[in-house]
């Protein structure tokens, strides 16, 4: 499988999974929290227009995420493949990401949906310690996931391509569950 989107709540472990995955089949892992914060670090007009949305909790507005998709997918490497972490976000993100495969005549194979309870998730970000990762922020993240992202556990479930896995195992078991996944 070429074409993964990565699925959870704050924490979970996307970013983690993700890299190991793209690494062995050599395709580019696009997270959409790193790219913003790069654009953050290098006060582009970018990382000016996302910066408080972020240090809030908040969701950057839709259509700054989708721009910034669609150039990244359209980039070479990502032609043979690619990981998605942290995006689609809500179901308008879902939907933009449809059409814009559909435009580029591509697809996805899988949704992978790390599942982990909300009092693991509070451990790990509090011991990461990234800029957004204080109690307030934190709260704040995992009420926007369930409001708005996790309605896509649902929208991808209905188009049979969601896979969940249980992320509150070790790290080296989750990398083999989403092993023998793919
Ligand atoms: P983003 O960067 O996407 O943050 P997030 O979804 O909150 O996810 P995290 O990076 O916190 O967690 P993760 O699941 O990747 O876990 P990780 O592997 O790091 O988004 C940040 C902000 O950017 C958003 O709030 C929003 O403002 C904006 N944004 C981004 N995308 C957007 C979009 N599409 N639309 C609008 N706005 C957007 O692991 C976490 C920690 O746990 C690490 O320390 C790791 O070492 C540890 N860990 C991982 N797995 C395990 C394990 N199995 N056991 C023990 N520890 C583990």
């Amino acid at each position: 499988m070429t074409r993964l989107i990565f699925l959870g709540p704050p924490g979970a472990g996307k970013g983690t999974q993700a890299k190991v995955l793209a690494d062995l089949g050599q395709i580019p892992h696009i997270s959409t929290g790193d790219i913003l914060r790069a654009a953050v670090s290098a006060q582009t007009a970018l990382g000016i227009k996302a910066k408080n949305f972020m240090d809030q909790g908040e969701l950057v507005p839709d259509d700054l995420v989708v721009d910034l998709i669609q150039e990244r997918l359209s980039q070479p490497d990502a032609q043979p493949g690619w990981i998605l972490d942290g995006f689609p976000r809500n179901v308008v993100q879902a939907q933009a990401l449809d059409d814009l495969l559909t435009t580029m005549q591509q697809g996805y194979d899988r949704v992978i949906n790390l599942d982990v309870p909300d009092e693991i998730i509070v451990q790990r970000m509090l011991s990461r310690g990234r800029q957004d990762d204080n109690e307030e922020t934190i709260r704040r993240r995992l009420e926007v996931y369930r409001e708005q992202t996790e309605p896509l556990i649902d929208f991808y479930d209905q188009r049979h391509k969601l896979t969940t896995i249980n992320g509150a195992q070790p790290m080296t078991a989750v990398t083999a569950a989403l092993a023998d996944l793919i």
